[in-house]
């Protein structure tokens, strides 16, 4: 979702910081741009475009104070003057938004009789002329702002520019608002990402508390404005893993990272002890999860099943709340997200909280919503996925949620066996790039793909197929082998190429059936496997990793999708209409 990036401090090109700063948040995914500075003559300049920043640069005017904005398009279109910052009438209120004001039309047409001139058609533009009538009543800014939060209905992250007296305010319930203070700079961004190049100690912003930064430092207010005290934390984040170093795209440089992150994360069983212990006091389990991380959650019902014995429920996030009445105290709910900030999960795990249920998350990224806001929370250490796909958060969530199986089993040293070997599975696959690529070339024309799995395999068809169909736009189906005759079978053309996990288990022959059923109806059929067999059209070797098998089984459609996108002519990193994190329902 939407990017916002706010400097006050000694330099004086503030424009061009900002726009670097945006650029560090493109990944979030968006569609239009703008930058509000204050220049030396105090005057307001602002720039605002539709598209991607790509190589535009900020006009070079001496300013050290400014907000900036990437918009990912919800009320009214994608233009420049629906682009963010929006400024007030008087121009003395300058205002950017990540969420959505479900009440805006009422505000927008008491505004409008009270003489307030509109420039745009968004929701947000309303909060910048709230707070300019409110400046009629209150003098005290921090005061002006948490009146006019508290009008708003829906869940927003707003900070306001008061370019008069360069102070900004920043508050919030639902998308992240992180802030980092050093003695020469004060920066306020949506993601701790965009800080990483000034300071490595950040305060993430608790719901509806709010942050004032002026040029004398920061100040904290609860949301009565009492002042409390502001305790930074500091990120195990390093330059390098913010940039692409010496890879093409963040895609493939997150793939290249996997096989080290999984052997990472059999070093913290000590954590996921900790969640196994909660887990089995509890009666029922879900998991609740979204896109990969819903895949991952899905994958974790038969890795439970399989390994632990336990039986758990997964639902989407946005289902979650449709079918939450079993939930009760004795219920343990774990969201499973890479960004923390999924709203459909925020949204639906809150009515699971006033139920009593136990929260858990499962993330990647400190200081995030689910992770503040859990009983538990395990961080799953991948580093900042910067590509829009999930790849290596989503290898790193299976990873964690296998560990778990096998610790509620005690066989952690068996899971951890397996787990070093679908590492060296992944390096394996990784020095046989090339021929994937190749694979790619050979069916980049197809109108469709399908993935086959079954077992375990099937929620990894599942996020094979997705994997494929976001970052190169072709149609890509995932199913469970054995409904392929229940109606799949019928789109099956000759050359529609089917991927077939075949991996030596349970479901070893039964998939070996699908494929040659798909192979009699003229499919081109790639068999993932262990074993080669002559069904098999493509053959790319996978050896056995148990349950484990599911982790390299995947990366190999990861390169797929992306060695698709490249055969496109596609940026694999920012796929059209998706965000990185996707903080509106
Ligand atoms: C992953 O490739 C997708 N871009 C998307 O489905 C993502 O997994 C989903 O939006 C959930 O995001 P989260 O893990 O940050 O909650």
């Amino acid at each position: 979702m939407c990017g916002i990036f706010a400097y006050l401090g000694e330099k004086t090109n503030a424009g061009e910081l900002i726009l670097q700063g945006l650029t560090s948040l493109e990944y979030r995914g968006y569609d239009s741009w703008g930058v509000a500075i204050k220049k030396e003559n105090s005057k307001l300049h602002v720039e605002k475009h539709p598209g991607k920043i790509g190589e535009a640069t900020f006009p070079p005017f001496t300013a050290s104070s400014g907000i900036g904005h990437t918009r990912w398009a919800t009320h009214g279109g994608v233009t420049a003057a629906n682009a963010h910052p929006h400024v007030s009438c008087n121009d003395e209120v300058v205002l950017v938004h990540n969420g959505i004001v479900e009440n805006f039309e009422e505000l927008k047409q008491n505004l409008q009789k009270a003489g307030h001139h509109f420039k745009s058609e968004t929701d947000s533009e309303v909060i910048a002329h709230l707070l300019e009538e409110e400046m009629k009543n209150e003098t005290d800014l921090k005061e002006v702002v948490l009146r006019v939060f508290r009008m708003l209905t829906g869940m927003s992250a707003i900070i306001v520019f008061f370019p008069g007296t360069n102070q900004f305010f920043a508050i919030k319930n639902g998308s992240p608002l992180v802030y980092s203070g050093t003695q020469s700079e004060q920066i306020l961004a949506s993601d701790a990402v965009a800080l990483i190049p000034y300071t490595n100690n950040v305060f993430f912003l608790p719901d509806y508390e709010l942050l004032e930064m002026n040029p004398h430092g920061a100040r904290l207010y609860d949301e009565t404005g009492t002042e409390k005290s502001l305790k930074t934390v500091t990120l195990e984040i390093d330059k390098s893993q913010v940039e692409k170093g010496a890879f093409a795209h963040f895609m493939i440089k997150e793939i290249h990272e996997q096989a080290a992150i999984v052997k990472q994360l059999t070093k913290k069983t000590d954590q996921i002890q900790n969640l196994a212990t909660a887990i089995q006091k509890s009666n029922r389990f879900y998991f609740v999860g979204c896109g990969s991380a819903y895949y991952a959650a899905l994958c974790g019902e038969y890795l439970f099943s399989k390994i632990a014995k336990i039986h758990a429920n997964s639902s989407f996030g946005s289902e979650f709340s449709y079918h939450l009445d079993f939930i009760d105290n004795t219920s343990t709910v774990m969201a499973v997200s890479q960004s923390g900030e999924t709203i459909d999960i925020i949204s639906g795990l809150q009515k699971a909280r006033e139920k009593g249920a136990h929260i858990m998350a499962l993330v990647n990224v400190l200081g995030s919503t689910l992770y503040r806001t859990a009983d538990s929370s395990f961080l799953l250490g991948a580093g900042p996925e910067k590509a829009v796909c999930s790849t290596k958060a989503f290898v790193a969530q299976i990873t964690a949620i296998f560990l778990l199986a096998h610790t509620m089993a005690h066989t952690v040293d068996k899971g951890t066996k397996d787990l070093f070997n679908a590492a060296r599975e992944i390096t394996s696959i990784l020095e046989r790039e090339k021929s994937i690529q190749e694979l790619a070339e050979k069916i980049v024309k197809s109108k469709n793909i399908f993935v086959l799995g079954r077992g375990i395999s099937y929620p990894g068809a599942l996020e094979s197929a997705l994997k494929i169909k976001e970052v190169c736009y072709i149609h890509a189906e995932g199913f469970a082998g054995g409904e392929l005759k229940h109606g799949v079978i019928a789109l099956i053309e000759k050359g529609t190429p089917v991927i077939i996990y075949n991996p030596e288990d349970e479901t070893y022959e039964d998939s070996l059936s699908s494929a040659y059923e798909v192979k009699a109806r003229g499919a081109y059929v790639i068999g993932i496997s262990s074993k080669p067999n002559p069904v098999f059209d493509a053959y790319i070797e996978v050896k056995n990793c148990g349950e484990a098998t599911i982790i390299p089984n995947v990366v190999i459609a990861q390169l797929l999708g992306y060695y698709l996108a490249l055969a496109k002519n596609l940026d694999p990193d920012k796929p059209r209409n998706l965000a990185k994190s996707v903080t509106v329902k």
